[in-house]
């Protein structure tokens, strides 16, 4: 449930915008850090704060990759696989979460610390591969950078 400062915060924010369309990425963003994921009861609160329907909010969150429709770890790492990142040795730096953190792409760790997520484009292509964890944009992985980001980011959880 939202708290009463979240909702009025978020209700200054739609009012700002030149639409409510325009706000509904922010919307969902915020509903989602208070939530842990985009709930069903944060399309819901996020149409009612919008005016739109919640099939107008669904739409919107299935497609943004950063919206989770689904429960996610304390941290999503989002691994870039496109193109440039492949070509400097993407595929291997994913092969190496997966490994470190003993799941598979697209699910998460049994403790709920990280989820391990193939995205598109980080636009940080001259700086691949790359990976992006909660607002945090890394660059030029190699094994021993993506040890100590890891262990970086559990001291903070
Ligand atoms: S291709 Fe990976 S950041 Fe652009």
């Amino acid at each position: 449930m939202l708290t009463d400062d979240l909702r009025q915060e978020l209700r200054t924010r739609i009012a700002a915008a030149v639409t409510s369309r325009e706000a509904a990425v922010d919307v969902m963003k915020e509903l989602q850090r208070h939530y842990g994921w985009l709930t069903d009861e944060a399309v819901e609160e996020a149409a009612a704060l919008l005016g739109l329907s919640t099939l107008q909010v669904e739409e919107l969150a299935t497609f943004y990759e950063m919206i989770y429709r689904r429960p996610v770890g304390r941290r999503v790492i989002h691994a870039c696989d496109s193109i440039s990142c492949w070509a400097v040795g993407g595929e291997h730096m994913m092969a190496q979460l997966a490994r470190h953190l003993g799941i598979e792409p697209g699910e998460t760790t049994k403790d709920g610390m990280f989820t391990l997520l193939p995205c598109c484009c980080l636009g940080n292509c001259g700086d691949g591969p790359a990976m992006m964890i909660g607002d945090t944009l890394y660059g030029r992985l190699t094994a021993e950078k993506l040890e100590e980001i890891l262990a970086q980011e559990k001291k903070t959880l």
